[in-house]
């Protein structure tokens, strides 16, 4: 069975992903945070980006189940606490929720949506850049090879939802959302350094049960298949994103 072990380590984040908040413009644009209002940040990992939406005025409660982030984005000067946001219980209490490079860790989208409605005052807006249909495709294609080829089946402890538009905007209309903005991009992103240290980032959880040696012939076995179909002559190592963006309003 899969530990409640806390995968998440700030200093790799910064080193291997720190593009996460250096790319997140359009989610931004969408938010457009304002003096005064109080938004939550879904997943605020390290606390980047609710330090900066703190910068323009609004006050930030910031959530993540890893309290190494939380930790991290508290030190920023960020008030965070460690909770699920599929848990969620507040009332009527936030003018935005807001959330980048999260929910696709959320396999319980409608729960969390409903809780997400809940949470928002009337007229309020939830606003969310995501991993959407086709995400990262080539990493999960090869990580269902190889670890077919070690008799671990990738489907059954998948940790990630990619959702189509149309999947998307029928989970928060049910909600009783009204939906603005449900699109799909294609961002093929360069890595800061290479596809082993996305694994070390990212896949922790994924190969829980691995003793070391058996983890790191696993990633080795990643990083030999991936490479003809991802890494530039010039060592640059470019992953598939597809980003899912939404804004969808609380009547
Ligand atoms: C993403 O941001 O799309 C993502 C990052 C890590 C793992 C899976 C997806």
């Amino acid at each position: 069975m899969k530990s409640n072990k806390d995968y998440w380590k700030a200093q790799d984040y910064t080193l291997h992903a720190n593009f996460v908040s250096a790319l997140a413009q359009e989610v931004m644009q969408d938010l457009a945070p304002r003096r005064g209002e109080k938004i939550l940040d879904i997943g605020c990992g390290d606390g980047e980006l609710g330090a900066f939406i703190m910068e323009q005025g609004a006050t930030v409660l910031g959530i993540d189940s890893s309290a190494n982030f939380v930790e991290t984005a508290l030190r920023r000067g960020v008030n965070a606490r460690v909770e699920d946001a599929q848990n969620i219980l507040f009332e009527d209490e936030f003018d935005a929720v807001f959330s980048n490079a999260a929910l696709h860790w959320m396999l319980h989208q409608e729960k969390l949506i409903t809780r997400v409605f809940n949470a928002l005052r009337s007229g309020g807006r939830f606003v969310v850049e995501m991993g959407g249909d086709g995400n990262i495709s080539l990493i999960c294609r090869t990580l269902t090879e190889i670890l077919a080829e070690n008799g671990i089946d990738f489907a059954s402890r998948n940790p990630w939802i990619f959702p189509t538009p149309d999947e998307q905007r029928k989970r928060l209309e049910s909600a009783g959302f009204s939906v603005v903005k449900c699109c799909l991009r294609k961002r093929p992103t360069p890595l800061p350094t290479n596809v082993k240290g996305w694994f070390d980032t990212f896949c922790n959880e994924i190969l829980f049960d691995l003793s070391d040696s058996g983890r790191d012939e696993v990633i080795d076995s990643m990083v030999e298949r991936l490479r003809p179909l991802i890494c530039s002559s010039d060592g640059i190592w470019t992953v598939d994103y597809v980003r899912l963006n939404f804004v969808a309003i609380k009547p």
